[in-house]
């Protein structure tokens, strides 16, 4: 399993509402609002022109009016020398991301999570308490929509409300976990790893080997969360824009 596997995968699993293939390298576009779903991902590289195709990713990205952005994993991006082209060309690199992962164990469920197959309301209803606005919740949510199946939704409900999510679908060998979000009143109750356990026993239902997730840097709390389940980082993504 390398980080190209789980980039691919991501693709599929966190799906933005536009993806094209162009040269080997993937253009994504959604609401402009998040990161992976509005960037070119520039898995491999089978064109001839790394300039021209660069010229050619700001010109799709400009006919959707999004700023151009690439998303560039450690030892999985072609061409090699594409971060100095970019930066060449004005373009800087941002937000360094982990890629974690951890083998699928059984584990067992507990009692306070319930779970979903499909999205429930009371999900879209903490995305959009967790979301800074209307456009980022709608962004999110539509993701979680398109999301493919296998997949499984996680809540924790409290007077009614779901206090705690999470997501995690299936591809292959891999299973993938998005969008773990505790309301703010209710954080350190221990909601965020239950939900987590929850999402692994389902992992472990699916036959899947390998759980990945991908988690902000700077992120402490939850890189803490995800270590003491026995995830390590795999590998860094960075966002390069100008
Ligand atoms: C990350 C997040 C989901 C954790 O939710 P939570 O319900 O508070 O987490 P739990 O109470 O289950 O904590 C589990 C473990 O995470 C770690 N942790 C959680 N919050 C922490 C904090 N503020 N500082 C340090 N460690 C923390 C601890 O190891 C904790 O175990 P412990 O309480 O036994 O020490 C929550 O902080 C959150 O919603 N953050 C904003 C959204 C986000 O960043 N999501 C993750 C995206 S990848």
């Amino acid at each position: 399993m390398n980080a190209r596997d789980i980039d691919l995968a991501t693709i599929r699993m966190w799906p933005a509402a536009i993806a094209e293939q162009h040269h080997g390298w993937f253009y994504l576009a959604s609401g402009g609002v998040t990161g992976r779903v509005n960037a070119v991902w520039p898995l491999e590289w089978t064109g001839r022109d790394v300039n021209a195709a660069i010229d050619h990713a700001e010109a799709w990205y400009a006919a959707r009016r999004l700023p151009p952005r690439f998303k560039l994993t450690d030892s999985a991006f072609a061409p090699a020398d594409l971060p100095d082209r970019l930066a060449r060309r004005g373009y800087a690199s941002v937000m360094p991301t982990l890629v974690m992962t951890a083998p699928v164990r059984a584990t067992n469920a507990t009692a306070d999570v319930i779970l979903h197959d499909t999205l429930p309301a009371a999900f879209g209803a903490a995305i959009r308490e967790t979301s800074k606005d209307d456009a980022e919740y709608d962004e999110r949510l539509n993701i979680a929509l398109r999301a493919p199946q296998p997949a499984a939704f996680a809540l924790i409900e409290q007077d009614g409300r779901a206090v705690a999510i999470g997501m995690c679908a299936a591809a292959g060998d891999l299973a993938g976990v998005f969008l773990m979000r505790t309301a703010p009143e209710a954080r350190r109750q221990g909601l965020a790893r239950q939900i987590f356990r929850a999402l692994m026993a389902k992992c472990g239902e699916w036959e899947t080997t390998t759980a990945f997730l991908q988690v902000d840097a700077d992120n402490a709390a939850a890189i803490a969360l995800y270590e003491s389940e026995g995830f390590s980082p795999l590998a860094t993504y960075r966002f390069w824009r100008k």
